[in-house]
């Protein structure tokens, strides 16, 4: 059989633990189109402030259009172990797919004991529920680019130096570890994935491209930190979500780490000429000093993906963020 994203129509169940958010309502849509069942456990947390969020819940009721009967709806948290359990052995998945977490490396080093509970406790929360059932053939775990710190060479694959610099790094790292322990120990198949940069339409978490997109919208000052000069593997949300498809079906992904991202390193001052040929003016940008906290990243080696379970991702920086622009654009005719 060959495997793609799009493969076979199927009744299995899909559990995605933080399916509610960016990545996992793209990973539901997906799976729904190719007949799988899902059901999402959600807590629902907002991370960005709602007093700012423009459009945050039109945004996030977005995510679900046309499909919001087809999904089933827990809403639930990670670190409440005993409805968690609940959830799982009425739903019997035959795949979980974790990504609920707290999501974002600067709430987490100001926040290190949600970070604790979110990233480590909900993962041994599940973790602990898979041990003790039969029906759960793969376990995604969703780790982060954060865990290698600053990059010691580029492109970094998956055997580079763990080194994170963040509370949030250390804390998915600890979740892969947890992951990788549970697995020997209770054969619990698993796959973890380290994506980068996700960006696309229907994130509500200000990260840099919706950011730099609606300041410009706005005609508000872009912050560039050192003249915009670090890099990130900026990558699409659509080809994450069907990275993480193959993942968590492909036979040859089991007990396997990927990287899962566009594969290449873009400066945030690219970001920042895409973004002005899309406006078509010039952009105010503001000069501030480097942010040394925040690891120097690039580009992430994708080739272990690729050959394994041909992850292929389709959209450049150029072409990925002219549909988020476009999508962007109608709120702010
Ligand atoms: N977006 C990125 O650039 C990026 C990069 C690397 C890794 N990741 C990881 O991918 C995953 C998804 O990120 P996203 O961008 O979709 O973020 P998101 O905030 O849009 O989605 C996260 C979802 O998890 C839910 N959640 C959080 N804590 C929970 C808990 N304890 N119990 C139940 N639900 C909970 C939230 O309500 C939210 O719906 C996260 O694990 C994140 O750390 C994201």
């Amino acid at each position: 059989m060959q495997f793609s994203a799009n493969f076979m129509p199927n009744q299995e169940t899909v559990f995605i633990t933080g399916g509610a958010g960016f990545l996992g309502s793209y990973i539901t849509r997906k799976l729904l189109q190719q007949g799988y069942k899902v059901v999402v456990y959600d807590a629902f947390v907002q991370y960005s402030n709602p007093i700012d969020g423009f459009n945050t819940e039109a945004q996030i009721q977005r995510r679900f259009d046309g499909i919001k009967d087809k999904v089933v709806f827990v809403r639930g948290d990670t670190t409440h172990k005993s409805f968690l359990q609940k959830a799982v052995l009425q739903h019997k998945p035959s795949v979980i797919i974790h990504l609920a977490a707290l999501p974002i490396a600067d709430i987490g080093d100001k926040n290190p004991d949600e970070a604790n509970s979110s990233i480590i406790e909900g993962t041994i929360n599940i973790l602990n529920i898979m041990k003790d059932v039969d029906f759960v053939k793969r376990f995604v775990y969703t780790s982060s680019s954060m865990v290698y710190g600053d990059f010691e060479y580029s492109p970094a694959d998956e055997e580079h130096p763990k080194k994170p610099k963040s509370i949030y790094g250390a804390t998915k790292f600890a979740g892969e570890i947890l992951t990788e322990a549970y697995g020997r120990r209770y054969k619990i198949p698993y796959t973890i994935i380290r994506p980068s940069a996700i960006y696309g339409p229907g994130d509500v978490n200000r990260r840099v491209v919706q950011m730099f997109l609606e300041n410009a919208f706005v005609d508000k000052p872009i912050k560039l930190h050192n003249g915009g000069t670090s890099k990130l593997d900026f990558s699409f949300v659509e080809d994450v979500a069907d990275g993480f498809i193959l993942a968590a079906f492909h036979p040859k992904a089991e007990g396997q780490i990927f990287n899962i991202t566009r594969g290449e390193g873009r400066q945030l001052k690219e970001l920042v000429d895409i973004i002005q040929k899309l406006v078509g003016h010039p952009l105010k940008v503001e000069i501030t000093p480097p942010d040394f906290h925040r690891p120097e990243r690039g580009a992430l080696s994708i080739e272990k993906a690729r050959k394994l379970i041909g992850y292929n991702p389709q959209y450049s920086l150029e072409q990925g963020v002219e549909k988020y622009y476009k999508f962007l654009k109608q709120f702010y005719a």
